[in-house]
């Protein structure tokens, strides 16, 4: 399906022919985006082409509807509504004829098809001979980019070289018909609730009739939001007649043999924004931006992308030696989680980034602990960013707590666009709890790794107090278990065990949420700039015994952590007598099947081990991996990145490298058999994570950067950059040494193995 081109540089995936089964499936694969927006890699006719597209969607980070959730059986405090991405008007789309013939790859007659998405420039080609019925032979080539420059901008480039004389060649590129979209927008049948859910969500359109050609302004039904959109058509070729109306532009121009045709597009995309008033404002300044990336003309604007690209890939890319598929597939991670987040501070990274509407667009703790580790030590301004998000929440993650008759302090929502909770099932949503955790635990790192104390002192201390404070009023000390602090009825990060008491994993968080908060409280003293927390010394001293008498299940027979108080207590799953493809579980079998049994659907114990591997014995963490992996399906992508890293680290090097290659190339080999509905962004940041935290063995601890390297065999050399307060590290490792070189900033000591090293 792939090939590697580029001098045998592996930096591009190409797609040749015109099989309608792999361009679906590359759909996904081929988007592009800039954390703003993101477009599907779908053809450019794909509205006439239904075969050939599983959807062509145009997403905004942040733009969504709501709509209640209808339940059959209501409870107090469930989630009341749903928030849904809904896709905005398509800026790819375009109608080519010729002599009357309309092109689509279905039916017309085309030879060498091709399509290749360049990972190092961000930009995605399409190139094509159309054998036209009246006899014309046109080569075509497209190119497309989601600026990084504009965050506004998709910009395209279409060429158009025909070999005959007059012929009449006409071009439309139009804003998706609106009335049509609706329609096309149904709930799909499947039940897979992985899929996207959506009733009849979409956008409402209206001209700006005051403003040229190619405008106009969307609004959601019920959420309330706004946006712009914008469409410019440019040639310099002669062109016979250009007919543009509200949604379309069409150029119609004469063929002359051998003479490219040039036609360069911009759709623009305003921000978002919620008061309606701010309608004109926000268009004059859309119009300004066309007009502005119009004056720069499209070579322009490709080139300063491809200038950020550069800076990007200077800082983020992991080169690997000894094996090229695995190069590509690890830098297509890297693109892609790049190309996922949001950076505004309102908006943040959903599941699937911005490649599809699987999950609805949410945003879960995926984003604290699979994605977030990748920006904080490659651009931490992006990692920052997503922390301001969860600030901008804080307000709803109080009400939240409220509702679930918390009278102090925070719990963020389990999945949520707008900050509310918005799961409706709550034995794998609200009830998972540890994302206030989750979210503590990368704002400590941040604080450790970049030492930006501005932010630490003011947003991150009030965010540490409040998930502290929360972890104080749900548990208590349990007077029949010798006054330890217990945490009942919640669900951890393994959704096939639901509500139990005493989640190892959120336990283990819960109480390193308490110090990590104890010692900012502290520590900033009369420094905090934020709120005024009034955090007493009695409060103070209530999180210390909190945190040191904090219950973690441990069986000391087996002398095996226990993931929950119950785990030990259930009966194995029955893994011989389970077909193949009853997997993954939760389609085939009723929850309460799966909670009664010992099985997980993803890493728990494993993960809270690995976050904090010098907490934990050699001996004990081999015996919980060897145990925990074999009840473990990872019918959910966030699971093998975890038991790969650990294996690392317990010297499991085949397992090491056999999850790590799943992990890497997961989204490449549709692994999981659903990337049509999105790429697995947690499973791309556990790439990143496998080969940094896990194959390197990087971690902070104390403040101090720690190393374990572990470079597989198979690989000559791997390479890579990380930030380190204020500094800039490159590690090269290979499998018998490895080598720390300070690029920036003040020397260091760092402590590779327990030994002191200066940089
Ligand atoms: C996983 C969750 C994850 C969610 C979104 C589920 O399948 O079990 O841990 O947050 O997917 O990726």
């Amino acid at each position: 399906m792939h090939e590697l081109i580029e001098n045998g540089t592996p930096w591009t995936l190409k797609e040749v022919g015109t099989d309608p089964e792999v361009i679906k499936q590359n759909e996904t694969l081929f988007s592009l985006s800039n954390g703003h927006i993101g477009t599907r890699g779908s053809l450019e006719e794909a509205h006439l082409t239904p075969d050939y597209s599983h959807s062509k969607s145009t997403l905004m980070n942040g733009f969504y509807d709501t709509e209640p959730i209808t339940y059959g059986e209501w409870a107090y405090g469930y989630a009341t509504h749903h928030q849904t991405t809904i896709p905005i008007p398509d800026g790819k789309k375009m109608e080519m004829k010729c002599d009357g013939e309309v092109f689509d790859l279905a039916s017309s007659d085309v030879q060498a098809h091709s399509r290749v998405l360049d990972l190092k420039k961000g930009v995605l080609t399409r190139a094509f001979t159309w054998n036209t019925s009246s006899g014309n032979k046109i080569d075509v080539s497209i190119e497309r980019f989601v600026s990084y420059d504009f965050p506004e901008i998709i910009a395209q480039r279409f060429v158009l070289t025909p070999t005959k004389d007059n012929s009449a060649l006409e071009l439309s590129f139009e804003l998706d018909d609106l009335e049509k979209m609706g329609n096309e927008v149904s709930k799909e049948d499947d039940p897979d609730p992985r899929k996207k859910e959506q009733a009849s969500r979409r956008f409402e359109s209206a001209d700006l009739e005051f403003h040229d050609a190619g405008m106009i302004h969307i609004t959601t039904h019920a959420s309330g939001l706004h946006a712009v959109v914008g469409n410019k058509v440019m040639t310099e070729n002669d062109v016979h007649q250009q007919i543009a109306d509200k949604k379309r532009d069409s150029l119609s121009l004469h063929s002359k043999a051998d003479e490219s045709i040039v036609i360069d597009r911009f759709v623009a995309y305003s921000d978002l924004f919620k008061e309606a008033s701010l309608k004109d404002e926000v268009t004059d300044e859309l119009v300004r931006t066309l007009k502005t990336v119009s004056q720069y003309g499209y070579e322009e604007l490709l080139s300063k992308h491809i200038q950020k690209m550069a800076s990007f890939w200077d800082k983020s890319d992991i080169q690997i030696e000894g094996e090229q598929a695995l190069q590509l597939g690890l830098r297509f991670n890297l693109f892609h989680l790049h190309q996922a987040a949001g950076r505004d501070g309102k908006t943040n990274m959903s599941a699937k980034g911005l490649t599809g509407e699987g999950y609805e667009g949410h945003y879960f703790w995926d984003t604290e602990m699979y994605m977030f580790p990748f920006f904080l030590y490659t651009q931490p301004d992006i990692a920052r960013s997503l922390l301001m998000y969860r600030y901008s929440i804080l307000p709803q993650a109080r009400e939240r707590a409220r509702t679930m008759a918390i009278d102090k302090g925070a719990l963020f929502a389990w999945r949520t666009i707008n900050g509310e909770e918005a799961s409706p099932y709550y034995p794998a949503g609200t009830a998972q709890i540890h994302i206030n955790a989750d979210i503590a635990h990368a704002i400590y790192s941040y604080g450790e790794v970049t030492g930006d104390s501005a932010f630490m002192l003011k947003e991150g201390v009030e965010m540490l107090v409040e998930t502290a404070r929360f972890w104080m009023e749900w548990g208590h000390f349990d007077d029949e278990r010798n006054e330890a602090f217990v945490i009942n009825d919640v669900t951890g990060p393994d959704e096939y065990t639901a509500i139990v008491n005493n989640n190892y994993y959120t336990n283990l968080m819960a109480k390193k949420n308490l110090t990590y908060a104890i010692e900012w409280v502290e520590k900033s003293g009369d420094q905090s700039t934020g709120d005024n927390l009034n955090v007493s010394a009695d409060e103070l001293a209530g999180w210390k015994k909190a945190a040191e008498k904090m219950f973690l299940p441990y069986d000391k027979d087996k002398q095996l952590t226990m993931q929950d108080d119950s785990f030990f207590h259930k009966k194995v799953w029955d893994f011989d007598q389970t077909p193949k493809e009853n997997y993954p579980l939760l389609l085939n079998y009723h929850p309460l099947t799966i909670y009664k049994h010992q099985v997980c659907k993803q890493a728990d114990t494993v993960l809270g081990q690995f976050l904090f591997l010098d907490d934990f014995s050699l001996e004990q963490k081999k015996r919980d991996y060897a145990y925990y992996e074999k009840v473990t399906t990872h019918d959910s992508s966030l699971s093998r990145s975890v038991f790969g890293m650990m294996a690392s680290q317990i010297g499991e090097d085949k397992k090491a490298y056999d999850y790590f290659m799943d992990t890497a190339l997961m989204d490449i080999t549709d692994l999981q058999s659903n990337t049509r509905d999105g790429v697995h962004a947690a499973n791309m940041g556990g790439t990143w994570m496998s080969m940094v935290q896990g194959f390197a063995g990087l971690r902070v601890s104390e403040g101090t950067l720690h190393s374990s390297p572990h470079c597989p065999l198979k690989w000559d050399r791997v390479a890579f950059k990380v930030s380190f307060k204020k500094r800039l590290i490159e590690i090269s490792m290979t499998p018998s040494s490895t080598d720390y070189t300070l690029l920036e900033g003040e020397s260091l000591t760092i402590i590779e193995n327990g030994k002191e090293i200066t940089l």
